[in-house]
């Protein structure tokens, strides 16, 4: 057993478990935050998915001894980000939902796309509507 300092969602959190522990296990048992999905348990799905330091990252596969000192962002807080608000509310509009298990992962995959194009994604999905709905009425 380790102690560890972690910073969730902005928050300050010490937990105490195995180096060894995924993230995603911390997250889930040790701090009860349950919007992180388990679904393979092998980086393969991207159920786990949360941002540490910023970056769309697979918890199922994180050791918490690696972690250090990266924030935490969780789908618990992407809604009081300006561009998970966006992707939240874009959701709920478009019903992505389908069964609703791995949506939280997909969420934060979405938002660091997003975040990570610097406004070039934003500006191709402009695009493609925009081609998309004259493709449509010209049929
Ligand atoms: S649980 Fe499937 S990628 Fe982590």
């Amino acid at each position: 057993m380790a102690t560890y300092q972690l910073t969730v969602v902005g928050q300050r959190k010490e937990v105490k478990v195995d180096p060894s522990t995924p993230l995603l296990w911390v997250l889930r048992e040790e701090l009860k935050m349950t919007g992180t999905k388990y679904g393979c348990g092998i980086s393969v799905c991207g159920a786990c998915t949360v941002h540490l330091g910023g970056v769309a990252t697979r918890s199922c596969v994180v050791p918490i001894s690696l972690v250090g000192n990266r924030p935490i962002v969780t789908i618990e807080g992407i809604g009081s980000d300006p561009v998970g608000r966006v992707v939240q509310e874009a959701w709920v509009e478009k019903d992505v939902v389908q069964c609703g298990y791995c949506q939280s992962g997909q969420i934060m995959s979405a938002c660091a796309l997003l975040k990570a194009s610097n406004g070039k994604l934003k500006l191709f999905l402009q695009a493609f509507s925009y081609h998309h709905h004259v493709s449509n009425d010209r049929a």
